[in-house]
């Protein structure tokens, strides 16, 4: 089977169908409900349409535009990639919008001004156990019908108490490569034993270039004898994270299109992805672990964070080096082998979405 072509990967005109019929069509990944404590707002580029998500102070979690509705112009910082408390107030005229979206105060205008009438535009965020999810569409599907069909795997992990966990590190690394090469790459192993020498010391049936065990049915992956966390030296001082068993062992799955979700006994790893262009993408990990662990004084992620930083650094030189050989007049399209398989499976649930492209 082929992989996708050059322009797939390269094209203006497609990273627009793509905007149209997945990123502000669909469900994004946001951030984990930590990362947006109550009385706060954040705002996030879903693929070039940015989006101030607040939690109020009763908890309720909301999305807006970000643009004013006065004169238009942009309310939040783009890169305002914390939560920063109260409410949102336009650096122009001062309108000043709760977090509910609602317009509080108009400084200076003396005229009866209908405030009710210009709240926010409003855009939908859910939560699902924890992690909160966008939408800029007119009309999304449900949240749950569309993790239900695009990412069966994460309802598998519906058990584990993710909302109670605490992001304890948290990283930003802009990438030169499409999304796509960075989920492809995600979703095969040949390139482990290649890329990756500390990882398949750690998992040795990546060294084989399998993604999953081929003798276990349950999608683990067993750590070496001996090492009992995702760390260089596979030793941790963290708690295993409550609903989980001390198992040596990885588990994870990819969420359609925007995320990555890694679990290890002390360490769940929520990769978002934020396509910026064709040829970009921020790539923002959030490293979640047990609450009284991140609330020691004592606590120490690095040993966990610095190793799943190792093996990202690791994926995005490769995944940067295929954005400049597909960007080739040569590359046409490349070939997929068997243990390629979920990237075939990834292909073909995004043509399935994206649909056909009418091209010249
Ligand atoms: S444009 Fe925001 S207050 Fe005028
Ligand atoms: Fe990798």
């Amino acid at each position: 089977m082929p992989t996708l072509g050059s322009a797939d990967y390269c094209s203006p005109e497609i990273f627009a169908v793509e905007q149209a019929r997945i990123f502000h069509a669909s469900w994004m990944y946001a951030c984990h409900i930590d990362g947006l404590p109550a009385g706060t707002k954040r705002s996030f580029d879903i693929a070039g349409e940015s989006v101030i998500v607040t939690r109020d102070i009763d908890g309720d979690v909301h999305a807006f535009a970000n643009v004013c509705r006065h004169r238009g112009a942009e309310l939040c910082d783009r890169a305002m990639s914390c939560a920063t408390k109260g409410s949102i107030r336009c650096s122009y005229h001062a309108w000043t919008y709760g977090l509910d979206g609602a317009l509080v105060a108009t400084p200076r205008v003396d005229d009866q001004f209908d405030r009710d009438r210009y709240g926010l535009w409003p855009y939908r965020a859910e939560v699902w156990n924890g992690m909160v999810f966008v939408s800029v569409a007119d009309q999304p599907p449900t949240l749950d019908s569309w993790l239900a069909k695009q990412t069966p795997d994460l309802i598998g992990f519906g058990k584990l108490p993710i909302a109670d966990y605490r992001i304890g590190a948290r990283s930003e690394t802009v990438v030169a490569a499409n999304w796509k090469i960075i989920i492809e790459n995600y979703a095969e192993c040949l390139h482990c034993a290649v890329v990756h020498p500390e990882l398949v010391d750690l998992i040795p049936v990546y060294r084989s270039g399998h993604v999953l065990d081929p003798d276990r049915d349950d999608g683990a992956v067993a750590f070496t004898e001996g090492s009992e966390a995702f760390t260089i030296g596979g030793r941790s001082r963290l708690s295993v994270l409550p609903g989980l068993a001390p198992t040596p062992e990885y588990n994870g799955t990819a969420m359609f299109p925007n995320a990555f979700f890694d679990l290890t006994p002390t360490a769940l790893a929520l990769t978002a992805l934020f396509p910026v262009s064709p040829s970009c993408t921020v790539v923002v990990g959030e490293y979640l672990f047990a609450a009284q662990d991140v609330e020691r004084p004592d606590f120490d992620p690095a040993p966990e964070f610095e190793f799943n930083e190792l093996v990202g650094a690791q994926d995005y030189v490769v995944c940067e080096t295929v954005q400049r050989g597909v960007a080739s007049r040569a590359f046409t399209s490349g070939g997929l082998t068997h243990k390629d398989r979920y990237v075939a499976d990834f292909v073909a649930q995004y043509l399935d979405i994206r649909g056909p492209v009418a091209t010249n």
